[in-house]
């Protein structure tokens, strides 16, 4: 795909967000914003038999954060926990499709990743504090 496509997929996920909202009984809720610029993401996250029964975020920033959140809550929903340990920061660059981003821009990206990362360390923290600890060090990649 061209990278005018990626664009206008990224404008439609930031006017017409998926999964935005809450969720009145999340298993659990994380908080975090881009020191830089401020922008921020909440993720909700319901967990059944470890696999992501529902997510949704909310949020404030720029297009790519936003609609990096938004795409990332459609990768993940109805997936397993497992899988969505592993996922990185080249996953989600190739799901946004745009090449040569800053090191800023990057970390527009990514931010929702490491929200969703640090509701994991949540979740995992009562449950098995072996895999919160090591989910915890690999988002301080991003
Ligand atoms: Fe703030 Fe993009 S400018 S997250």
């Amino acid at each position: 795909m061209s990278e005018d496509i990626y664009r206008e997929i990224i404008l439609d996920h930031y006017r017409n967000p998926r999964n935005k909202g809450r969720i009145s009984d999340a298993d659990v809720s994380f908080h975090d914003s881009n020191p830089l610029c401020g922008d921020e993401i909440d993720i909700h996250l319901k967990v059944e038999d470890n696999i992501v029964k529902d997510i949704k975020f909310e949020g404030r920033g720029c297009a790519i954060s936003q609609a990096s959140a938004s795409m990332l809550t459609e990768m993940v929903m109805n997936k397993p926990l497992t899988s969505v340990k592993e996922l990185g920061k080249d996953d989600i660059l190739e799901n946004i499709g745009l090449v040569n981003l800053g090191p800023a821009r990057i970390k527009c990206a990514l931010l929702s990743l490491k929200v969703l990362k640090m509701s994991m360390v949540e979740y995992y923290a009562s449950k098995d504090p072996e895999s919160a600890q090591e989910i915890r060090e690999g988002s301080r990649l991003y």
